[in-house]
């Protein structure tokens, strides 16, 4: 269900041209849960996805900025958008990413809001209702994506009053007593409040929006059971769990070579069959507590004298958002607990910790997935978690276990997971012990579990219940 062609616009753009060391231009695809999440989506409904020319070398293969993507076999149209470094240091780096990112993950003390990142963000936001009007046919529904854009739906419906728009927020939505801290509050609200249809991942997410809205906007009327808000108009809140192509992580996974792709990421020498897995897989985002997981594994080994040499842990990191000190000084601090783990338990054919940083394939991440004997995925907070979706799909052969943070919203409806708490390193290290221990018949289970509320929960169901909601 749903409709047939949409517009779909966020900051983050699915492809990306990038000139490499060589001067050739490639093609990249984005990391992050977005846009692995959104691309399916429009390769089977086709329409325009609207987003910032992020790579260096986009603005050069069309000077309108349009491409049709992916660029191997297309399927819709990409409508770049150019930003100056201005509006990207202040909208992106700035109100986005120093502002609206920790106020919601409830990590105020990281907050910073310069002036020219208000300005920023609302100019930019302009900009995207600017190029969005244009390009939305009549009738064609408009889907604003993430924190990034929280005021250009009020900016759209200024000009195209009749259009129908919706917003899909994909990281959590504060409890009200924190969202006053953001300092522009009432004008997010108004911005939010032009759409029929807003969506979050969980329920407490929506629920926590309403109260938001009845805290802030005086003029707005809340039926909390109904999810309604009346404002200027009528907008749906509603609780809509991101899902995953789940068919293609599968496909992926049955065609990767666990085998080799076992021995590209632990060498050669180390990647003996015998050596279990663990494996965690993230941007490196201060949100997603990597470190209290080194340590753990740290504790584990230290107390379980009789697990070293027998597992090793696989963290996959992807470098982000770095023109933010924090950003910069976390990977530091990932790298130094690594180099420190690996110093400690280390010996000449076990390494404890393998990092890395590189570009994996759809196919080997996949294979790295099926490989895996465990998953550990412990956000401090984390909107929803899409590695927690496609760590099940992809355990084909029928192991795995998945240890999840009960501060992630997948959390909130992966109930074969076993769940801990982000902060307790000792209670991190009993889980992982014991996921890596679970008897073969709970384990099958627990796989069972995950892997059923995956495929309900795909991406399919994901469009379908966003776009019933505004009937
Ligand atoms: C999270 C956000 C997305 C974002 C992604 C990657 O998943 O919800 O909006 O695209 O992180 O972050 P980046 O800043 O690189 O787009």
């Amino acid at each position: 269900a749903g409709p047939a062609s949409l517009v779909v616009v966020s900051n983050r753009e699915p492809y990306s041209h990038e000139r490499g060391a060589d001067g050739e231009t490639q093609v990249q695809f984005a990391t992050g849960g977005l846009t692995s999440a959104l691309d399916p989506v429009m390769r089977e409904r086709g329409g325009t996805w609207v987003a910032w020319a992020s790579g260096d070398a986009d603005m050069a293969v069309a000077d309108d900025g349009v491409v049709e993507v992916p660029p191997s076999d297309p399927a819709y149209r990409l409508k770049r958008l150019p930003l100056s470094d201005e509006a990207v240091e202040g909208y992106y780096y700035g109100y986005a990413n120093q502002v609206l990112w920790p106020l919601c993950h409830e990590d105020t003390g990281r907050m910073w809001a310069e002036p020219s990142f208000w300005e920023q963000y609302r100019a930019v936001n302009e900009q995207f209702a600017a190029a969005v009007s244009e390009v939305a046919d009549d009738g064609e529904p408009i889907w604003f994506q993430d924190y990034h854009l929280a005021l250009a739906p009020r900016r759209v419906r200024d000009r195209r009053p009749d259009a129908t728009l919706h917003h899909f927020w994909h990281i959590p939505w504060p409890a009200p007593s924190v969202f006053r801290h953001c300092p522009h509050g009432t004008a997010i609200l108004d911005g939010l409040l032009a759409c029929d249809v807003i969506g979050f991942h969980t329920l407490a997410y929506a629920e926590r929006f309403l109260g938001c809205v009845d805290d802030v906007l005086p003029d707005a009327s809340v039926e909390t059971g109904d999810g309604v808000v009346r404002y200027d108009d009528e907008t749906r809140v509603v609780a809509n769990p991101l899902g995953i192509d789940a068919d293609a992580v599968r496909a992926r996974a049955r065609a990767a070579d666990t085998t080799a792709v076992r021995r590209s990421v632990l060498g050669d020498s180390r990647s003996d069959p015998s050596i279990r897995l663990a494996l965690g897989v993230e941007r490196l985002d201060y949100s997603k507590g990597i470190p209290e997981r080194i340590e753990a594994l740290a504790h584990l080994w230290e107390r379980r004298a009789a697990l070293r040499g027998t597992f090793t842990y696989v963290q996959k990191a992807s470098r982000t958002r770095e023109g933010i000190a924090a950003y910069r000084r976390y990977r530091r601090d990932v790298l130094d607990a690594v180099e420190r783990v690996n110093d400690r338990f280390g010996t000449a054919d076990w390494q404890p910790v393998v990092y890395t940083e590189a570009n994996l394939s759809g196919e080997s991440l996949a294979g790295l997935y099926r490989a895996a004997d465990v998953a550990v995925v412990t956000p401090h907070r984390d909107g929803m978690n899409l590695v927690a979706h496609e760590y099940p799909a992809a355990c084909v052969d029928g192991g795995g276990a998945l240890v999840l943070s009960d501060l992630a919203g997948a959390a909130s409806h992966l109930d074969g997971a076993l769940t801990v708490n982000p902060h307790d390193i000792g209670g991190i290290a009993d889980v992982i012990e014991r996921a890596l221990e679970l008897d073969a018949p709970e384990r099958a289970e627990r796989l069972r579990s995950l892997r059923e509320s995956v495929e309900r929960l795909d991406s399919r169901h994901w469009v379908a219940r966003q776009f019933g909601a505004g009937k």
